[in-house]
């Protein structure tokens, strides 16, 4: 494991344009459940009838019995190894951006600043009626959280049958396609659009290094180089490596 994670440091050390795709894996060690690991938020609650734009507008309240189980762990968790080690290498010039399927904010408060969130933020919520904006912490002590309208609020998170906001669609596929290196961190890879990220880098010849506790579709087929592993140990790893080959701040 030593020499592949000199060898993605080295990469990463000669990018001019590094990006991470982010998925559910990487806060798992911040306490917050992925969607299809064992014990994942899907072997609890079926998508179909909890994560959808349809079941959301027939049913907010029972939606919301979902949304409040992962708000009270989502409102607790904090940057873990990997969010803050990706912050770190933004600041140090060898990070350009993050493209994260996660809601749960923790890139932002791991000190990462470019982050392009495909899925939303849990932070707010709006009002489908009238279009007003609240803060999820003003309306935390509300279930289920209502407008001054009267009617149920929504997170600001994209529910399947949703569109991925378009600037963060057209800026993540404009970069992946000049990107030299992809870091692909804790995600399975099989929600579209977020997993054309890695096909779209890889056809414009980036180097993709994969980091994940089990092998995916991509290892085989897109990974250049996979370790295997829990993210915050590896992405500490590769920060510590980066520091000891590359010293200070990127300049390229
Ligand atoms: N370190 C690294 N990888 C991990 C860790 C960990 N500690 N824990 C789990 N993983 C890996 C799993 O092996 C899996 O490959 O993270 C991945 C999580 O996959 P999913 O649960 O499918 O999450 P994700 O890929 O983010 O799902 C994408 O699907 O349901 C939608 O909107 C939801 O954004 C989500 C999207």
């Amino acid at each position: 494991m030593d020499k592949l994670i000199a060898r993605a440091a080295e990469m990463v050390i000669n990018s001019n344009l590094t990006l991470a795709l982010t998925g559910a894996g990487i806060s798992v060690e911040s306490g917050i459940p992925d969607f299809r690991g064992a014990g994942g938020l899907w072997s609890k609650y079926d998508p179909a009838e909890y994560a959808s734009i349809e079941a959301f507008r027939a049913d907010p309240e029972k939606v919301w019995q979902m949304l409040r189980d992962m708000d009270e762990i989502v409102s607790a968790a904090k940057p873990n190894k990997a969010h803050i080690g990706l912050g770190e290498l933004e600041k140090m010039g060898y990070l350009h951006y993050i493209i994260t399927q996660n809601v749960d904010n923790l890139h932002q408060e791991g000190g990462s600043r470019n982050v392009i969130e495909y899925h939303g933020n849990s932070n707010t919520l709006s009002c489908l009626w009238c279009g007003k904006k609240y803060k999820s912490d003003a309306k935390r002590s509300e279930f289920p959280p209502r407008c001054e309208c009267g009617k149920i609020l929504k997170p600001d998170v994209v529910f399947f049958g949703e569109p991925i906001p378009p600037e963060a669609l057209s800026r993540s596929f404009q970069l992946a396609s000049s990107a030299k290196v992809l870091l692909v961190i804790g995600t399975s890879a099989l929600v579209s659009p977020a997993n054309t990220i890695p096909t779209i880098a890889k056809q414009n010849h980036a180097k993709v290094i994969e980091i994940n506790m089990e092998r995916t579709h991509l290892t085989n087929s897109i990974t250049d180089i996979f370790l295997q592993g829990s993210a915050g140990e590896i992405v500490e790893a590769v920060v510590q490596e980066i520091k000891r080959r590359g010293g200070g701040n990127h300049l390229m």
